[in-house]
Formats: structure tokens, sequence, C-alpha cells
């Protein structure tokens, strides 16, 4: 099996930066589901801010993940989760994601982290990190966060239930809340049940309420 690197991205990773978004594009083709477009350029900005990981085997591009600020730094996410399909099932995104979730706590001690997924690879790993799904007037209302839907081929559903919902599902890990014993409250078949009861609902115009705070 080849070795892989995680490191913080800079300007020596630019060459990366066009496969990176091919490879997201490419990829949210194939899984059927929307995505918010990355150019070249702005994964660019976030290697040279120190705001992006890369996964390297050899110069061999296996993986990226970068951070994004919003609400004047009270939140924090980590979007653009891609490994790229010659290195998945091996455990490479979740070192990914772990090393970025450290390295935010250190550069965004008291940001809350936040995410929207439809992935199911991914609800594990944050789950497992420590985030707590949430409805979505518990993430940022920075509307720059949100434009970055627009993008995505379910936007129309978003704006349809007025930003309040939409297929991702929101989670959050907040720093400055104290960590109880690690809970275990995770479990896969709940998730993919509920994802499915959502997707359902929404392309049928139905209210629903999955979470209760
Ligand atoms: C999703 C993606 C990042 C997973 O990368 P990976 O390196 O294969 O994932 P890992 O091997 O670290 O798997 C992490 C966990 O997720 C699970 N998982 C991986 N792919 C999965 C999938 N497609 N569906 C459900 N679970 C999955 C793994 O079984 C593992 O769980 P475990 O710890 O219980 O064994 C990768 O498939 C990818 O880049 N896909 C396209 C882009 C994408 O979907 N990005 C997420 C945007 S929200």
């Amino acid at each position: 099996m080849q070795e892989v690197h995680i490191t913080i991205a800079d300007e020596s990773h630019f060459l990366y930066a066009e496969e990176i978004c091919s490879v997201i594009s490419d990829s949210a083709k194939v899984r059927g589901t929307g995505i918010a477009k990355r150019t070249p350029d702005y994964v660019q900005t976030k290697m040279k801010n120190g705001d992006a990981i890369i996964a390297l085997s050899d110069d061999q591009f296996a993986g990226f993940c970068y951070i994004e600020s919003w609400g004047h730094g009270e939140y924090v996410a980590h979007s653009g989760l891609i490994v790229h399909p010659d290195f998945r099932n091996r455990g490479l995104a979740k070192k990914i994601k772990e090393f970025t979730f450290n390295h935010s706590l250190k550069k965004y001690p008291t940001a809350k982290v936040f995410g929207i997924t439809t992935g199911l690879a991914v609800m594990k790993i944050n789950s497992e990190l420590g985030y707590k799904p949430v409805t979505f007037s518990e993430l940022t209302d920075d509307p720059k966060f949100w434009s970055g839907c627009k993008t995505c081929t379910n936007y129309e559903i978003l704006t349809s239930k007025d930003h309040k919902m939409c297929l991702c599902t929101g989670m959050l890990y907040d720093p400055l809340r104290k960590k109880k014993k690690k809970e275990k409250w995770f479990n896969q078949k709940v998730l993919k049940r509920l994802k499915k009861i959502k997707q359902t609902m929404l392309a049928n115009n139905k209210p629903l309420l999955l979470w209760k705070k």
C-alpha cells in the first residue's frame, strides 16, 4: 500500500488546485448530488492562507479539505473534503478530517465548527469527532456561506424551504461546550433511514421536524 502524507498546504501545492477541483466535480456527478462549486483560484487562496490540508502519496494527489471562516469568525466550516478514487476505503478521509479538525481548533480555538453534508461517510466521521446533528437555525446566518449553495443542484429546495432545511444535514461542534463522556449516539441505520425520509418528504413538499432542540 502506498504511503500517504497529510500536511498543511502552501504555495508549493498550487499545482494540485486544478486536479482537486476536477476530482470534486467528477465525484459529485457520479454521486448525482449537488455540491458547491470550487475554482482552482479559490483553492489556491486557501492554500496560501494556511487554511487547506492536502494528502499526497509521493507527488500524487490523494486527498484534500479546507477551512472557511464565517460570521466574523464565530463559525468555521471544513469543506471540500475529497479523497481521490485510487485512495478510498482505507481510512484516509477520516485522517484528513481529523488533521483538519485539530489544525482548525488551534487556529480558530473559539469558533464553532460546523458542516452540511448529504454524505454518510462525512456524517459518520463528524460524529466521531464530536459533532452533533442540528437544524440549520443553529448554523451561521452569514449570507456568504449560504450563497455557496447557489451552485448546488438542490438550491431550489433550500430556497423553497426558506433556508430552514434542505437535503443536507447540518452538524455542529462547539469547542466551548464542556465535553462530557464521548457520546456514542451514532447509529448508521437510523441516519440512513432519516436521510431517506427527509429526501422523500422534501421531494413531496411536506413539513418535517427531524431533531427537536
Ligand atoms: C466520502 C469520501 C471522502 C470518503 O473517503 P474514504 O477515504 O474512502 O473514507 P474512509 O475510508 O476514511 O471512511 C470513513 C468511514 O466512512 C465510511 N464510508 C466511506 N465511504 C462511504 C460511503 N460512500 N457511504 C457510506 N459510508 C462510507 C467508511 O466505512 C468508514 O467508516 P468506519 O470507520 O466505520 O469504517 C470519498 O468517498 C470521496 O471523496 N467521495 C466524493 C466526495 C464526497 O462525497 N465528499 C463529501 C462531501 S460532503
